[in-house]
């Protein structure tokens, strides 16, 4: 039986390198004060509302919603951005010019701002495919999708939540894993996604980016 299948969080952090897991294991925890918190809210408004939305949920094509999103997952990537290891030049320039303590504060006040169930966009678009939908599901159950973001898959920790994010940021990131153009910081996506098509990739953004995780969690109740 795959380790997978046994529904089990990783402790993926185990597989970054010790400095990095290190730091930020220590940045999630960190808590700022009141007052650095609320400076960062103000900045989160002028830098990063205009692509990301006031409240973190995306109307931009390609720009994924923040709103929901682990503060351990968001400083993980504003890491890697920071590096240029996660490639994408209007993040790589946000990202540079950061000190520590902003991928610390960023990442806090993103992790505060409450997700929107089901993504907005994805209820005004045409109804959705129903039969496509049914294989994205379908799919998300066979390659255990869940076993690491979660049965609701609102994500956790350095698990990124994928339920309501706009459906052309997830397959641009599910394309981005398989054709390893995109290097997560652990090698999980990659396997994850090893041998699967591209129609398959295209029904899986479907279902996540409709997929509610409040419906969800009533239902497992
Ligand atoms: C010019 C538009 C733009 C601005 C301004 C911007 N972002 Fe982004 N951001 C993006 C895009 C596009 C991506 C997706 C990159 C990719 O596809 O790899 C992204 C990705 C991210 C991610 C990763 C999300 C995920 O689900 O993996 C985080 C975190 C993030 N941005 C935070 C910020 C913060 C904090 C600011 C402000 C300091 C900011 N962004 C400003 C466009 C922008
Ligand atoms: C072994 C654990 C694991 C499994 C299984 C897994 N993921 Fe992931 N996933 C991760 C981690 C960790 C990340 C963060 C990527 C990184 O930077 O390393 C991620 C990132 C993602 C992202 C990017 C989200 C964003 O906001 O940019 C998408 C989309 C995604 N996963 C979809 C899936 C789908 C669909 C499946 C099932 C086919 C799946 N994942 C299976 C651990 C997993």
């Amino acid at each position: 039986m795959s380790i997978l299948a046994r529904g089990r969080r990783w402790p993926l952090v185990l597989l970054l390198s010790a400095g990095a897991a290190s730091w930020l294991a220590g940045s999630a925890q960190a808590a700022a004060p009141g007052d650095a918190l609320a400076s960062y809210a103000e900045r989160y408004a002028a830098s990063c509302a205009a692509c990301h939305g006031a409240n973190g949920v995306s109307t931009q094509a390609l720009v994924p919603s923040l709103a929901g999103q682990p503060s351990f997952y968001a400083v993980t990537q504003l890491f890697l951005f920071r590096g240029g290891r996660r490639d994408n030049p209007a993040m790589t320039a946000v990202a540079q010019g950061m000190s520590d303590a902003d991928l610390r504060g960023f990442s806090e006040h993103i992790g505060k701002l409450a997700p929107a169930n089901p993504a907005p966009a994805a209820g005004a678009a045409t109804p959705p495919d129903k039969p496509a939908l049914a294989r994205g599901a379908a799919l998300a159950r066979q390659l255990h999708c869940t076993g690491c973001h979660g049965s609701d898959l609102a994500g956790g920790k350095q698990v990124p939540r994928l339920a309501g994010q706009r459906e052309d940021y997830l397959l641009h990131a599910l394309q981005g894993f398989r054709s390893a153009q995109r290097i997560g910081y652990t090698p999980a996506m990659s396997e994850a996604l090893a041998g699967v098509s591209a129609d398959a990739l295209a029904d899986l953004a479907l279902f996540l980016s409709r997929f509610n995780s409040a419906d969800a969690a009533a239902g497992s109740r």
